[in-house]
């Protein structure tokens, strides 16, 4: 039996030749106001059904209607041929716009089959029809190749039947995990702090709370500090067990990409970590490497917690992103708000947590501040324990926050947040800093 994961809210489209049983599995898997089917917008538009010539209009409502429920994050299926990559394209767009993920649901079939379905039914489909949409299905792969899907499951028609489609939320949604938590905020290879901050929290050696209470690790563990290779070591296991969540920062996400061999320059903070990574036996090396990418794949670019009252990101979310994911939500996660702009060697960052309007609470590290607060229902955690700041965690639900000094400042500089004044501001590392 093949089984089918839909992403919920996500915008699946189905892409087969006619007969195929596209509107049948559809029919059995999903409402009847998630599916949009070009024929019924044909039917609306000029009450027939097959009617070709007004494809123009049909796919202008067919959109528009699934630009609509994406917006309210609706998960929506396109049920149409969609054989034809001008007919992928603004699909594909939608979905970008939107911000949800894209599902290419890929049918096919040989000429018996489609001919004896087609046979079948009330409404028939003339045989050269079937045999043109064979031969743009004999170029389909080709043409995926360059398209960018979120997902592609290719199934064939005689399969559809015994199919099974189970719906996930995606991947940051995990409302069912209620903590209670403690956020801790960027800790940059300080181990030692780490250590104490865990301790002072209340678990054991193994990341363990007598209350149940969990970690949940706001990103930027390596780079600056002392041992950052040590921090991997005591927060991975945790992770990889379940007993402590993580999403990625900045600086976890550049050490990704230098160990997966792409261009990164060794700058700055991460420097300190590819120092440490150098210093590992070959054995080291590679078992740290296969548990820090693992860990990095599987996170999602931020948690929404607790029935959605708690949002954890490393740079923090505005609330429109909340429940959406793609490239853009993941930047943002990874950066903050930015504008582009680089101004004295850092990127220009937008303070959006000063309208947020939100019903979650935001807990975010990225930019070191002097002292915890909450503000709009945002607090950010990063009390820059590198700099000689704290190390910080933010306990949920108590909404409080728990600090450990640093035992020195391990790392010069650091751009200190909006409630420091000017004149402390020491710009000091790469362009992708915080
Ligand atoms: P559909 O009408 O679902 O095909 O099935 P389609 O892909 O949506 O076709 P177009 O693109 O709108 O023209 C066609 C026939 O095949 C049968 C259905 O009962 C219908 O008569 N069918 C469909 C099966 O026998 N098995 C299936 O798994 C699916
Ligand atoms: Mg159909």
């Amino acid at each position: 039996m093949t089984v089918l994961a839909v992403q919920e809210p996500s915008l699946v489209v189905l892409c087969g030749p006619a007969g195929c049983g596209k509107s049948t599995f559809a029919a059995r898997w999903f409402r009847e106001t998630e599916v949009l089917c070009a024929d019924t917008v044909r039917g609306w538009l000029c009450d027939n059904p097959a009617e070709q010539g007004i494809n123009e209009s049909v796919f202008e409502v067919l959109h528009r209607i699934a630009e609509l429920r994406l917006a309210n994050g609706r998960l929506t299926v396109i049920d149409a041929t969609n054989l034809e990559a001008s007919a992928r394209l603004p699909l594909r767009q939608l979905a970008r716009r939107a911000r949800l993920p894209s599902h290419l649901i890929v049918i096919s079939a040989d000429l018996e089959t489609i001919r004896e379905r087609n046979q079948r039914r009330d409404r028939r489909v003339d045989d050269g029809v079937l045999r043109g949409h064979l031969h743009m299905v004999e170029h389909l792969d080709a043409a995926l190749e360059k398209e960018r899907w979120g997902r592609i499951d290719r199934i064939d028609a005689q399969q559809l039947e015994s199919a099974e489609v189970v719906r996930t939320t995606l991947p940051p949604v995990r409302f069912e995990e209620e903590g209670p938590f403690d956020v801790v905020g960027d800790v940059h290879g300080c181990l030692s702090e780490l250590d104490t901050l865990v301790r002072e929290l209340g678990y054991d050696e193994d990341g363990e709370h007598p209350e149940g209470r969990r970690l949940v690790f706001v990103g930027d563990l390596v780079d600056r500090g002392p041992d950052s290779v040590g921090v991997l070591r005591r927060v991975l296991p945790w992770v990889e067990q379940g007993r402590a969540l993580f999403v990625p920062g900045n600086h976890d996400d550049k050490l990704a990409r230098w160990l997966h061999g792409r261009a990164v320059k060794v700058t700055g903070g991460l420097a300190t970590t590819v120092g440490e990574w150098q210093q590992l036996s070959a054995p080291e090396e590679r078992l740290l490497r296969r548990r820090f990418l693992a860990v990095m794949k599987e996170a999602p670019h931020y948690l929404w917690l607790d029935g959605g009252r708690l949002l954890v990101s490393h740079a923090g979310l505005e609330e429109r992103d909340h429940g959406r994911t793609g490239d853009a939500v993941s930047a943002f996660c990874l950066f903050g708000k930015t504008t582009g702009k680089v101004i004295d060697g850092y990127p220009e960052r937008l303070d959006w947590a000063a309208d947020y309007e939100g019903a979650a609470y935001v807990a975010h590290g990225h930019v070191p501040v002097r002292l915890p607060q909450w503000r709009n229902r945002v607090a950010d955690i990063d009390l820059g324990v590198v700099f000689g700041g704290d190390l910080c965690a933010m306990r949920w639900p108590e909404k409080t926050f728990v600090t450990v000094p640093a035992e020195k400042a391990w790392w010069g500089g650091g751009r200190w947040g909006a409630a420091e004044p000017a004149d402390t501001m020491t710009p000091s590392d790469e362009a992708t800093a915080g």
